[in-house]
């Protein structure tokens, strides 16, 4: 899908050839409005008899009005312009249009507009007229081609906003895409052949270790999770050099367990299909990687991705083994379905080779996460002031929310054991930060976040199917970073 913006009047833009045009209304626009052009005139008569209500996504839908060149037009209302308001107009009017199957699309944004507004209005429509199609025999291919924004004031900041959101979409569709396919179609191996496939640019590398490398790495934690799967475990080493070779990368940790049965420890039948969404973490590397190989900032990046299956099988661990991860540290396994933590802590060890600024890993990682804050915001895991900040903001400014949690030294006691030098599960209170807690005892070298994604990485029910979180946000992080001047001194 191709983005463009222009400065038009409305009046020109209803002339323009289209398949079909939005028009996104603020409440403020409406009341004031003085052009004389026919959409002008009928949305004021439309307001006027209550046909469109000024609330945010109310939607007034023509088809083939004389004086207007695009055959379907959906006008919407976005209130006071806010980004979160632009969001939800933008998704009820293209669901309005659907229908139409355009290809070729016009969005005339009415009243004041900024670069926020334009990331919402774009990432939104990629949003609505996203469709997944690789396991189906008939797939519903994504018409819309181009969009073409218009509106009476435009500035460089809403260009350069628009040319970057196009890139943060295709990252957040490869994210999705990988997320969505089941597990038969997205094994550890496929997933390493699409991080291979991603670092074909002069900047990029990807290495791609098997069982036997990460057996000589010491990787035990990780390897434990994997011994009860048949399909091979992948580990996942991406790079992304945009900057002097000197300069400390960020490292990305992506969890990727492709299928989590919950090993021994077994899941619930019911709604286990989900658990194919395990690689969300993994599918946000790959989906940075993307947005990274298209906008090519100035910056460092490495992604890892340890990825495997957890089965229950005849050589699967148990309840209650001891191993032991590569920073040296023992584990005693009481819960086999705690795997995300355990493919983790091991690729935080070896993420230390790369002295990085810092490293954030990113993982569906606990269902308590989704009890503590759903599907709105994901769970901000991190005792760095500076790191928790930067991606905060990151959040706020992409729209894709994070909201932090407390990494309280008391809440670690659950993970003491007579049997190991730490335990991989604690009670069921505070379960997201037990959790991160066990991660933090592997990242005393760096600076670290943990994003917890279990309830923002995918949607449940009608609306089944990933949403490429938190690419957005780690774009924006990435980027900002790109912009800042180096820090010179690295913490200890
Ligand atoms: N992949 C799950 C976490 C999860 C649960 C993600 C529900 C999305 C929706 C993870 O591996 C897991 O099973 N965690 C356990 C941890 C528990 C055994 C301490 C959980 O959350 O129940
Ligand atoms: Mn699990
Ligand atoms: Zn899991």
């Amino acid at each position: 899908m191709n983005f463009e913006i222009q400065k038009r009047a409305l009046s020109r833009v209803i002339r323009d050839d289209l398949d079909a045009l939005i028009v996104v209304w603020p409440s403020q626009t409406a009341l004031t409005a003085s052009e004389k052009d026919p959409l002008s005139v009928l949305v004021r008569q439309a307001i006027h008899t209550g046909d469109l209500e000024l609330k945010v996504g109310a939607v007034l839908v023509m088809y083939g009005q004389t004086g207007i060149k695009a055959r379907h037009v959906a006008v919407v209302c976005s209130q006071d312009n806010t980004p979160v308001q632009i969001r939800s107009a933008m998704g009820a009017a293209w669901n309005a249009l659907k229908a139409s199957k355009a290809k070729n699309l016009g969005v005339y944004m009415a009243g004041e507009w900024n670069a926020s507004c334009v990331d919402a209005a774009a990432s939104a429509l990629a949003e609505a007229s996203y469709s997944y199609t690789t396991t189906l025999s008939k797939p519903q291919h994504r018409t819309l081609k181009q969009v073409k924004f218009s509106a009476a004031e435009v500035n460089s900041e809403m260009r350069t906003a628009l040319a970057q959101t196009q890139a943060l979409n295709a990252g957040v569709e490869l994210a999705k895409e990988w997320a969505n396919r089941p597990a038969n179609h997205a094994t550890p191996t496929m997933l390493a052949q699409a991080a291979k496939a991603l670092a074909k640019g002069p900047s990029f590398k990807c290495e791609v270790l098997g069982p036997k490398e990460v057996a000589q790495l010491g990787m035990g934690a990780f390897m434990a999770v994997a011994q009860g799967a048949a399909e091979p475990l992948r580990f996942i080493v991406m790079r992304y050099n945009g900057a002097a070779s000197a300069q400390p990368p960020v490292v990305l940790v992506g969890k990727g367990i492709t299928f989590d049965t919950g090993g021994i420890s077994m899941k619930p039948a019911a709604e286990m299909d989900e658990m194919k969404y395990d690689m969300s973490g993994a599918a946000s590397v790959l989906g940075v990687f993307k947005a990274l190989s298209e906008l090519k900032p100035t910056i460092n990046v490495v992604g890892l991705i340890p990825a495997t299956e957890n089965m229950p099988d005849g050589l699967a661990i148990k309840p209650g083994d001891v191993v032991t991860s590569m920073s040296g540290q023992t584990i005693e396994i009481l819960n086999t379905d705690a795997e995300g933590r355990l493919v983790l802590c091991d690729a935080l060890t070896y993420a230390e080779r790369f002295k990085p600024q810092a490293v954030i890993d990113i993982a569906t990682l606990t269902g308590a996460c989704v009890i503590a804050l759903g599907g709105v915001r994901s769970g901000l895991f991190t005792s760095d002031e500076e790191l928790a900040l930067q991606l905060q903001q990151s959040g706020d400014r992409s729209g894709d929310l994070c909201w932090r949690m407390p990494m309280d030294d008391q809440y670690a006691e659950g993970l003491k054991t007579r049997f190991a030098d730490v335990a991989n599960v604690a009670g069921r209170a505070a379960g997201s930060v037990t959790a991160a807690k066990f991660l933090q005892r592997f990242t005393s070298k760096y600076p670290w976040a943990h994003l917890d994604i279990a309830g923002t990485a995918w949607k449940s029910g009608a609306a089944k199917g990933a949403t490429g979180r938190p690419v957005a946000l780690l774009m924006h992080y990435l980027l900002a970073k790109a912009k800042a001047p180096a820090r010179v001194v690295r913490r200890a």
